[in-house]
C-alpha cells in the first residue's frame, strides 16, 4: 500500500516534476488535499525574493499535531509512533503509541499552558533523547509555542546567546543526558547560561540521570510534579483532551539555529503548513516509506535532521520512528546494527561521517547481525565519498537496499535533492535529482548562469534555487534583514544555498561542498567565524584564522592558525587552554583539531586574510600557493609552511 501523494514510478516523478513547475498552485494545492485542515487555504503562494515574502497556503487553518498524532489515532492509535532505544542496552525500551503519545503531549501542553506559556511565545529545549523531548516539541506546537531545540553539545555561553536572540522564556530540560559513557549535565550548564539572563521565566526539568541539580525555587519545576498535576486537570473519561490550538498556516512553528559566515548563529525560522507538507511529502517520497515500514533516523532532534525526520515526518504519515538516546561506538561499534535487528529496521537515514567510523572497525561488529529487514538506506549531511557508500551499499545494504543522498539544509526543511528510493536512479556521491517543486540554478560568482560544460561534461557554478518550495525559510528570528542579506542578496530573485555543485547531462546534481567560510565537521555546520571569535577570546590571542582540512571521519577537521603573545610559554599547554576556551564559549563540537601557532597571517594590503593559502597549507601543500605577490608580507608564507602541523 501507498500514500496518494506517493510517487511510484519514474514516469511519474517526471510526470509530477513537469506538473509542479507549470501549475505549482494546483499541484501543491492537490498535494495539501491530503492533511487535516480547520480551514483551507485561501491561496497556495505568494511570494518574492526581493523582501523575501513567503507565504503558502495562505488563510489555511490548522494545528501540525492534529496531523502528527490525532487523525492517526483512530486507525493506528496501538501502533508505535516512536521506538525508544536507551543509551545502555541493559535498560528498559519503551515504545509509545500514537495513543500513548497524544495523551503525553497533551498533557505537556496542560503543562506549559500552567506555567503561563502562551502561543507565540518561544520555549528553549534543552535535552537529551528522550521520549520526553518529542512529548516537549509536539506541548509546544500543540499550542502555539514556538520551539526552539538546542543540541545538548552547545555550551552555556551558545545557549544564553541563542536565549537572548529568541527572548525566551521558558526552558525544558533534563537533569542530565546520557550518551555513551557520558553523563551530560544539562540543568547545570543551563543554570550557567541564566546567570544575568533576565527573560527565563520558568525551567521545567525531567529526570533522566539523577545527577544532583539545583532547583531555584519560583523558576524551575519538576517535570514529574507538573505532568502529574496536569493529569488531574485534562483526564475526561479516561482521555486526556487538551484542544489543540487553531493555528495559522503561516505562523512560525520553531526556530533552529545554525551557523552561517558571520560570527552569530541565525535563528531560521520555519511556519507550519509549509513545514509539515515537505517533511511529510518529502519523507514517504525520498524513502518510500510505506505504513508499517520502521524508520531509524539515527540524527539527534538538535538538529534540522532530527526535527524533519525523527519527528514531523514519520509521524504526519502515521509512521513508527526509532529514537535512538546514544551513540554509535557505544558499548561497542556494533550499535546500530543491534537497533536494525531489535527492532526490525526497513530504512536507515544516517550520515556519512557515522558511516566512515563505523567502517573503521571493520566487519566484526556485523557479525551475528540480522539486517536483513533493511529496505532503503540514506545519507545526509556532507558529500558521501564513494568508498563509504560502497561500504554502506555491501555490507549494510547487501546490495539490494537502494540508497539515497539527500541533500537539504536547515533553511530549506526538507530534502530538496535526492533520488527516491527504488524509484528514481541512485549516481553514487551524486545526491541526484532535484523534487517537484525544486528549481536549481547553477551560476558563477556574477550570477549568470553557467550554460559551458567543463572538460568532464558536467556543468559546474554556486546553487541557487530559483522559486520557493513549500519548506523554505520564512526569515530569521529578530531579524528579517539578516535573512535577506544571507539568502537572498548574493543573486538577485535566488535563494543561494552556499553550495558548489556539478549537473551532468541527464540533470542530475553533485554537490561538491560549502563555497563560502563554513565548514561542514561530521555533518554539522560551523562558522569559521565563529570559531575565531572563540579562540580570540582566549586571553593571549592576538589573532586566528580558521580553515577546514580533509579529515578520514569528520569530513573536515578545523585547523586553526593562531598569533600569540608570548610564545616562551608551553605550547602544548596553550592549545589545551585554547580548545578550552573554545569548548566553553561554542562546545565541544567546534573544538580545533589543530592549532599551529603562527608569527603573522597571510594578509592583503587591505588586511584581508588571503584563507587560499591557509587551506592549502592545511591540506598539505607546500609549493603550489598560488599567486603570493600581493601579500603585504609574503616571507610570512614561508614561516607557516614551515611549522605545518
Ligand atoms: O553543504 C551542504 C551539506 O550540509 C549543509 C547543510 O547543513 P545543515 O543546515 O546543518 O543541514 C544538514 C542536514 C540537512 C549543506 O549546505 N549537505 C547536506 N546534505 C548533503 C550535503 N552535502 C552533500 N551531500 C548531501 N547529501
Amino acid at each position: 500500500m501507498s500514500y496518494p501523494h506517493q510517487i511510484t514510478s519514474l514516469e511519474q516523478y517526471h510526470n509530477d516534476y513537469r506538473r509542479s513547475v507549470e501549475e505549482p498552485a494546483i499541484f501543491w494545492a492537490e498535494i495539501a488535499e491530503n492533511f487535516y485542515w480547520r480551514k483551507k487555504w485561501e491561496s497556495v503562494l505568494e511570494w518574492n525574493f526581493i523582501e523575501p515574502r513567503i507565504e503558502w497556503f495562505k488563510g489555511g487553518k490548522l494545528n501540525i499535531t492534529e496531523n502528527c498524532i490525532d487523525r492517526h489515532l483512530e486507525k493506528l492509535g496501538d501502533k508505535p509512533a516512536i521506538i525508544w532505544e536507551p543509551n545502555n542496552p541493559e535498560e528498559r525500551t519503551r515504545v509509545v503509541t500514537y495513543s500513548r503519545l497524544h495523551k503525553r503531549v497533551c498533557q505537556f501542553a496542560q503543562v506549559l499552558v500552567n506555567n503561563g506559556v502562551k502561543k507565540g511565545d518561544r520555549v528553549c529545549i534543552y535535552m537529551g533523547m528522550v521520549p520526553e523531548l518529542a512529548y516537549a516539541v509536539l506541548g509546544c506546537a500543540r499550542i502555539g509555542a514556538i520551539h526552539s531545540v538546542i543540541f545538548g553539545g552547545f555550551s552555556a555561553q551558545s545557549i544564553a546567546d541563542r536565549l537572548y536572540d529568541a527572548q525566551a522564556e521558558y526552558i525544558v530540560t533534563c537533569d542530565g543526558a546520557f550518551r555513551g559513557n557520558k553523563d551530560i549535565p544539562l540543568k547545570s550548564i543551563i543554570d550557567d547560561a541564566l546567570i544575568g539572563n533576565r527573560t527565563i521565566k520558568k525551567v521545567i526539568v525531567y529526570t533522566r540521570t539523577r545527577t544532583p541539580v539545583s532547583m531555584l525555587k519560583g523558576r524551575d519545576v519538576w517535570w514529574e510534579d507538573e505532568m502529574e498535576y496536569a493529569e488531574t486537570q485534562v483526564e475526561k473519561d479516561n482521555i486526556i483532551t487538551m484542544p489543540a490550538t487553531e493555528m495559522d498556516a503561516e505562523d512560525p512553528l520553531f526556530i533552529l539555529y545554525t551557523s552561517g559566515s558571520t560570527g552569530k548563529p541565525k535563528g531560521v525560522v520555519h511556519s507550519i503548513a509549509g513545514y509539515m507538507v515537505w517533511t511529510n511529502y518529502t519523507f514517504i517520497n525520498t524513502f518510500q516509506y510505506k505504513p508499517g515500514d520502521v524508520f531509524f533516523c539515527t540524527a539527534d532532534i538538535g538538529w534540522i535532521t532530527g526535527h524533519s525526520y525523527v519527528l514531523y515526518g514519520p509521524l504526519s504519515a502515521g509512521g513508527t520512528s526509532v529514537m535512538f538516546e546514544g551513540i554509535p561506538t557505544w558499548p561497542d561499534a556494533g550499535r546500530f546494527w543491534d537497533i536494525v535487528d531489535k527492532y526490525k529496521v526497513n530504512i536507515l537515514y544516517t550520515a556519512p561521517t557515522a558511516i566512515r567510523s563505523l567502517m573503521s572497525f571493520g566487519l566484526e561488529p556485523l557479525k551475528g547481525k540480522d539486517l536483513s529487514t533493511l529496505k532503503v538506506l540514506g545519507t545526509v549531511g556532507e558529500p558521501i565519498n564513494e568508498e563509504a557508500w560502497h561500504w554502506y551499499d555491501e555490507h549494510i545494504g547487501k546490495k539490494k537496499c537502494p540508497i539515497v543522498d539527500t541533500w537539504w539544509q536547515t533553511e530549506t526543511g526538507g530534502v530538496l535533492i535526492s533520488n527516491m528510493a527504488g524509484v528514481t536512479p541512485a549516481k553514487p556521491s551524486w545526491a541526484s535529482l532535484p523534487f517537484p517543486g525544486v528549481l536549481p540554478l547553477l551560476v558563477d560568482e556574477n550570477g549568470i548562469e553557467v550554460t559551458e560544460p567543463d572538460e568532464h561534461g558536467y556543468l559546474q557554478g554556486n546553487l541557487c534555487i530559483k522559486a520557493p518550495w513549500p519548506g523554505i525559510i520564512r526569515t530569521t528570528y529578530g531579524d528579517h534583514e539578516r535573512c535577506r542579506a544571507n539568502y537572498f542578496s548574493a543573486y538577485p530573485n535566488l535563494y543561494f544555498t552556499g553550495d558548489g555543485a556539478l549537473k551532468d547531462k541527464e540533470g542530475n546534481y553533485r554537490i561538491t561542498g560549502r563555497v563560502d567560510d563554513v565548514l561542514n565537521i561530521s555533518g554539522h555546520r560551523i562558522g569559521t567565524a565563529e570559531v575565531e571569535n572563540a579562540i580570540n577570546m582566549h586571553a593571549g590571542v592576538i589573532e586566528s584564522a580558521v580553515v577546514g582540512y580533509p579529515h578520514d571521519i569528520k569530513g573536515q577537521g578545523i585547523y586553526a592558525y593562531v598569533i600569540y603573545n608570548h610564545m616562551h610559554v608551553d605550547e602544548e599547554l596553550t592549545r589545551k587552554d585554547i580548545f578550552q576556551t573554545v569548548s566553553r564559549v561554542i562546545g565541544g563540537i567546534a573544538r580545533p583539531d589543530k592549532i599551529q601557532f603562527v608569527p603573522g597571517l597571510p594578509k592583503t594590503r587591505s588586511g584581508k586574510i588571503m584563507r587560499r593559502i591557509l587551506r592549502k597549507i592545511a591540506e598539505g601543500e607546500t609549493e603550489n600557493l598560488g599567486d603570493i605577490s600581493t601579500l603585504l608580507d609574503p616571507g610570512v608564507v614561508a614561516e607557516i609552511t614551515k611549522g605545518k602541523l
